[in-house]
């Protein structure tokens, strides 16, 4: 790869959304691609277990718009990681991401996810096992550290071990992930981010694409992340704060802001509602959850996310809780329209 196709290669992680269990499945996606053409999208992490012995289809469906989309892969053994690659290529996905980060107990008991960084040789057999099966990318998504190893060298090893098995994209979650005594939730906040180590990655490795993650969600956090790594992968802000995507295109593609309006939006995530009710029987409410924070920070918010969130309406149609969503929205809108002109 020469410099240009190197960098054309690098802007594919220059922005995405993490993967996240039971938050990035493929109506979130969908939401979040509304937004966005062009941000990388992560499914939640999927395990060669479940892939192996459960319903592929259910894991691996996605709807043709969400393109470029990550299948995370949660496993340790090469040849199930090969199969399951394939299975991801075969269903059309982009790219292949291996976790190497995660520090849940269930994880740990098998033996994969952030302990995986204590077994640099095994993610390599696994990348090369992967690489070795399909043609799009296989990367990975990790920590700089577990339990109290601090020195980078722990992690440039890691990288560089990994690196030599053909992975080209790191995407470094900025903390130590503590093995003991933390639940998930508090590895995602406790353990202190260290922007610098990816940093140093990157100056280390500069032929690698490096992205990170981690605590990161304004506009400036991201810029001057840029300005010193190929990309940033942002979590939690993008889910419960979605609309922050709706300049991404331009300010980090070259692309124009997403076209539709808010109220667009949520009306085209109606028209998904009623074709995943008929195509799968999905219930609107298992889609809507994931548009929740739509409205963030505007007036009548709060009321509007009660609508659709109201265990009561679960038997109506989508449509009509949309329509009293909206009328709920507009009231409150007024009211404060009335008060300001007052
Ligand atoms: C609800 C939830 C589920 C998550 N599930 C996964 C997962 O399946 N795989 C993974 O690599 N990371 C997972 N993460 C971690 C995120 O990918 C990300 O690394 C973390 O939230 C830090 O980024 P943020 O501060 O931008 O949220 C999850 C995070 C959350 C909040």
């Amino acid at each position: 790869m020469n410099l240009e196709q190197k960098s054309d290669f690098s802007r594919g992680w220059r922005m995405s959304v993490a993967p996240m269990l039971d938050w990035s499945d493929k109506h979130c996606r969908y939401l979040h691609r509304l937004i966005t053409k062009h941000t990388r999208l992560y499914t939640e992490m999927v395990t060669t277990g479940a892939l192996t012995h459960g319903d592929p289809r259910r894991h691996l469906r996605f709807d043709e718009t969400e393109h470029p989309v990550a299948l995370q892969l949660g496993g340790s053994d090469p040849a199930e990681l090969a199969k399951c690659a394939q299975l991801g290529q075969d269903w059309g996905y982009d790219e292949i991401n291996l976790n190497c980060g995660c520090p849940s107990d269930r994880v740990q008991r098998g033996a994969f996810g952030a302990c995986l960084m204590n077994e640099p040789g095994l993610v390599a057999d696994g990348v090369k096992a992967m690489r070795d099966k399909v043609d799009i990318p296989v990367t990975v998504k990790h920590r700089i550290g577990i339990d109290k190893i601090e020195s980078y060298d722990f992690v440039a090893d890691f990288v560089g071990r990994v690196s030599e098995a053909g992975c080209e994209v790191f995407i470094v979650h900025a903390r130590n992930a503590w093995l003991q005594g933390l639940s998930p939730k508090e590895n995602r906040e406790i353990p202190p981010l260290r922007y610098d180590l990816a940093w140093q990655l990157k100056r280390d490795f500069p032929q690698l694409t490096i992205a990170v993650n981690g605590g990161l969600k304004t506009p400036e956090q991201f810029d001057e992340q840029l300005q010193h790594v190929d990309g940033v992968m942002v979590g939690r802000e993008a889910y419960y704060n979605p609309w922050i995507m709706q300049d991404w295109d331009q300010r980090y593609y070259g692309g124009s802001a997403c076209a539709l309006s808010q109220d667009e939006i949520e009306l085209a995530m109606v028209d998904y509602m009623e074709r995943e009710a008929v195509e799968d029987g999905t219930p609107w409410y298992a889609i809507a959850r994931h548009m929740l924070g739509m409205r963030h920070g505007q007036r009548g918010a709060r009321r509007w996310r009660q609508v659709w969130s109201n265990h009561k309406l679960k038997p109506l149609p989508a449509r009509e809780v949309w329509a009293q969503a909206r009328a709920v929205l507009l009231e409150d809108q007024l009211k404060a329209g009335d008060s300001a002109s007052a």
